[in-house]
C-alpha cells in the first residue's frame, strides 16, 4: 500500500503554501515573457572572467582544500574579509561575530530555527519580504505587522506592537523588498532606542545597503545599537553583546548561484546558530566560500559594484520613466535610491492577483503585493515591479503592456459606473 504521505506530514507543513514566487519564476523561463516578477540580479553583470580565472587559481593552489569539508563557521580569511567590509559600515565585527551561510535565506531560516516556538510572534514591516514570511511559517509564527510608507517602517506606531511582546522584530532598512524604500535617519534611531527600551531583539536584513545609486548612505541599525549599547566586551574573537542580528549576501553583489551569505551577531548567538546550522548542512560549500574570496581578496568587488549601481541606477529611471508615459491616472509607486525593485499601487478596485492571468497573456510578469502581507487579504491592488532583470527596451515594452492592461480596466470601470449613473 502506498503511503498517504500529507496523513503523516508534521503540523508545521500546513502553514506552508506553495511558493507563489516559485510558480511565478516557472513563467520567466518561457522565452518570450518580460518578467519583472524575480529579484534576478543583471546576468550579463556577472563576473565571469574573473570567476573562471578565480576558480583556475583556486584548484591549482588550494584545490584539495576547495573540495574538502570545512568549519561550520565558515572560511576564516572570508569571515575576516567580510569584517573589513563590515568596518567600512560602521559594523565593529570580529571573526567571531561572523557565520558564513547558504545565502541569507538560510540565514533566515536558522534565524526561525534559533527563536521562534510555535505561536510566537514575529514583528514585520507590512509589506515584508516573501521569503522570510515562507521560512518562518514553517516554524509556525504569528506575526504583528506594523506598516511603512516612503520613509521605511512607520516607528511611531511601533510602541503598540511591541507591548504585543513578539520574539524579534525583522526589518529591511535598505531598498527594502518589496517596497524599495528605505528607513530614514530618525526612525533608525527611534527603533533601536525602542528595541532596547523593550528589550526585543533586531533581525536587520540588508542584502541590497551597497547598491546605492543616490542619496547619503545611511548607519546600519547594528551600528547604531553597538553606538546605543556602549563598547561591547570581546573574547578575543568577538564582541559579547548586543541587541541586532544582522544578515548579508554576496548574492546581489557577486552572483546568487554562488549561494554565500552571512550573519554578524554576538558570539553566543553565532554559535547557537552553527549548532542549528549543523544540523542543516554541516557547512557552507568551501569551493564557493573559497572562490568568491579569491576573486573579491584584491579589490575586486568596489570596482564590480559600482558598475552594478550604475547599470541599475539607469535602469530604475527607465522604469520610472516608463511608468510616468504608460500607467493610467491613479496609480502611483515609490522612487527608491537602490536596490532592485520598487513598489506600485493601482486603483483599489484592481485586484493585481486577478489580473496576473491577463499580464501572463500579455507576456508580462510582476509579483502580485498581497504575497508580501502576512494577511494576504491585504495589499490587493498593489505590485512589486523588479528593475534589475530586464534590458531598457524590454522594461519599456513590459511597462507599456501592464500600463494597457490597467488602462482597460480603468475604462471598463468608468463605462460601468457611467452605465450606472
Ligand atoms: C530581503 C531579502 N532577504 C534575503 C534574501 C535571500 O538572499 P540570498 O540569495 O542571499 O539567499 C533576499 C533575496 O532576494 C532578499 O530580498
Amino acid at each position: 500500500m502506498s503511503t498517504p504521505w500529507k496523513s503523516r506530514y508534521a503540523q508545521r507543513t500546513q502553514r506552508m503554501g506553495r511558493s507563489i514566487i516559485r510558480e511565478l519564476l516557472k513563467f520567466t523561463q518561457q522565452p518570450d515573457i518580460i518578467s519583472f516578477a524575480g529579484g534576478l540580479p543583471a546576468p550579463e553583470l556577472f563576473p565571469l572572467a574573473e570567476c573562471e580565472a578565480a576558480a583556475c587559481r583556486l584548484l591549482n593552489t588550494h584545490g584539495t582544500a576547495a573540495l574538502q569539508y570545512g568549519p561550520t563557521e565558515g572560511y576564516p580569511p572570508l569571515r575576516r574579509f567580510i569584517c573589513d567590509r563590515m568596518a567600512r559600515y560602521g559594523i565593529r565585527a570580529e571573526p567571531g561575530n561572523v557565520l558564513i551561510t547558504s545565502g541569507a535565506q538560510q540565514a533566515l531560516d536558522l534565524v526561525g530555527k534559533m527563536l521562534i516556538n510555535p505561536g510566537d510572534r514575529v514583528l514585520v514591516e507590512e509589506p515584508t519580504y516573501l521569503g522570510a514570511l515562507q521560512a518562518w511559517n514553517a516554524y509556525q509564527a504569528d506575526y504583528v505587522a506594523v506598516p511603512q510608507d516612503d520613509d521605511g517602517l512607520r516607528t511611531e506606531l511601533l510602541e503598540g506592537a511591541l507591548r504585543v511582546g513578539p520574539k524579534f522584530i525583522y526589518v529591511l532598512p535598505n531598498f527594502q523588498n518589496p517596497g524599495g524604500t528605505t528607513l530614514s535617519l530618525e526612525r533608525r534611531f527611534d527603533l533601536v532606542r525602542l528595541a532596547n527600551k523593550y528589550g526585543i531583539p533586531l533581525v536587520e536584513d540588508d542584502p541590497y545597503g551597497a547598491l546605492r545609486f543616490e542619496g547619503e548612505h545611511l548607519p546600519p541599525l547594528i551600528a547604531l545599537d553597538a553606538d546605543h549599547q556602549g563598547d561591547a566586551p570581546s573574547n578575543g574573537h568577538g564582541y559579547m553583546a548586543g541587541n541586532v542580528i544582522y544578515l548579508g549576501t554576496f548574492s546581489k553583489t557577486l552572483a546568487p548561484g554562488l549561494r554565500l551569505g552571512w550573519v554578524v551577531a554576538p558570539v553566543e548567538v553565532v554559535e547557537q546558530l552553527v549548532m542549528m546550522k549543523q544540523g542543516t548542512d554541516l557547512q557552507t560549500s568551501s569551493f564557493d566560500q573559497m572562490l568568491a574570496y579569491e576573486m573579491v581578496k584584491d579589490g575586486f568587488m568596489d570596482e564590480h559594484i559600482r558598475a552594478i549601481r550604475k547599470v541599475y541606477g539607469e535602469r530604475r529611471d527607465v522604469m520610472l520613466a516608463a511608468l510616468e508615459r504608460y500607467f493610467p491616472e491613479g496609480c502611483s509607486w515609490t522612487r527608491p535610491q537602490g536596490g532592485l525593485f520598487l513598489w506600485a499601487r493601482v486603483p483599489e478596485w484592481i485586484d493585481t492577483g486577478d489580473l496576473m492571468a491577463e499580464a501572463v497573456q500579455a507576456q508580462v510578469a510582476y509579483v502580485p503585493g498581497f504575497a508580501f502581507y502576512p494577511d494576504a487579504t491585504r495589499g490587493r491592488n498593489t505590485m512589486r515591479l523588479n528593475f534589475s532583470n530586464a534590458g531598457p527596451a524590454q522594461m519599456e515594452e513590459g511597462i507599456r503592456r501592464l500600463g494597457n492592461l490597467l488602462k482597460a480596466k480603468v475604462a471598463e470601470h468608468d463605462r460601468l459606473h457611467a452605465v450606472a449613473a
